[in-house]
């Protein structure tokens, strides 16, 4: 605790002394002992450093759908997601203690937990999003249907792509709206850690062999056109239409081309 200076502790100001040498200081206008407050901003800063760590979202687990059975489900929703938020916030608890003046782009402690962070992080939210692109069926909503056609030409010309896109890819089919443009595209990553910025993802397809290969093997444009098509759920996408106005950012855009 802060101990208040008595008159016997008091400074001796001399009579040559400044006002602001005679100032008192914060600490001793407030009452604070400087001491420990120090400490305590090393706390926070540390807490500050783990606070966020992400959850394992049991309740966005996709039911067993027609075309992927509930062991794929199983196996790739409470081992490899799980998997991904685990190590996540391992990374994120052995950040504080990583060496910064050692960062090095070649090799340090600090670049790997950051490139795996990536990965983990990404490889998250993109789950979490294919969870919930995957468990319905049938056509988009009009709006999203109408953007897909001004862009794509028709809904089936906007399906071939993206179809075509998940199975040119290592990992992932996203289409996503462009926040630059207000255009909606079909983006191909060959890894967690690969994104294309400022995009809205809207429709995801894992196309990592995890995703399918319980039920298809090697036989990736089969769970495709069986496993993740038909089963194609829009109520992310109109989530994401909600939760952000694209809609009337896409108009704005396009009105000022
Ligand atoms: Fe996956």
């Amino acid at each position: 605790m802060h101990k208040m200076q008595g008159q016997t502790g008091k400074k001796r100001i001399g009579s040559r002394g400044s006002a602001l040498e005679q100032a008192p200081s914060l600490g001793e206008i407030q009452g604070l002992d400087l001491a420990n407050l120090k400490i305590s901003k090393t706390q926070l800063e540390e807490e500050a450093m783990i606070q966020f760590q992400a959850q394992f979202k049991q309740d966005l687990k996709p039911r067993p759908v027609p075309g992927l059975s509930e062991r794929q489900i199983n196996d790739h929703f409470d081992v490899k997601y799980k998997g991904y938020v685990a190590k996540f916030n391992e990374i994120q608890k052995n950040l504080k203690e990583a060496d910064k003046p050692k960062a090095n782009p070649n090799y340090s402690g600090i670049r790997e937990l950051l490139v795996e962070r990536l990965y983990c992080h990404n490889s998250i939210k993109l789950h979490e999003a294919y969870w919930q692109c995957l468990s319905g069926a049938g056509d988009p909503p009009d709006l999203i249907k109408q953007m897909i056609s001004e862009d794509f030409g028709s809904y089936n010309a906007w399906k071939e792509e993206f179809k075509a896109c998940g199975l040119s890819a290592r990992g992932w089919s996203v289409c996503g709206f462009d926040l630059d443009s207000g255009r909606i595209f079909n983006v191909l990553t060959d890894t967690h850690s690969i994104a294309a910025w400022n995009v809205v993802p809207l429709m995801i397809m894992d196309m990592y062999e995890h995703a399918y290969y319980i039920d298809y093997g090697a036989s990736v444009k089969t769970y495709v056109e069986e496993g993740f098509l038909p089963n194609m759920s829009w109520n992310y996408a109109a989530r994401m239409l909600n939760r952000h106005p694209l809609a009337q950012h896409r108009t704005s855009l396009l009105k000022a081309a």
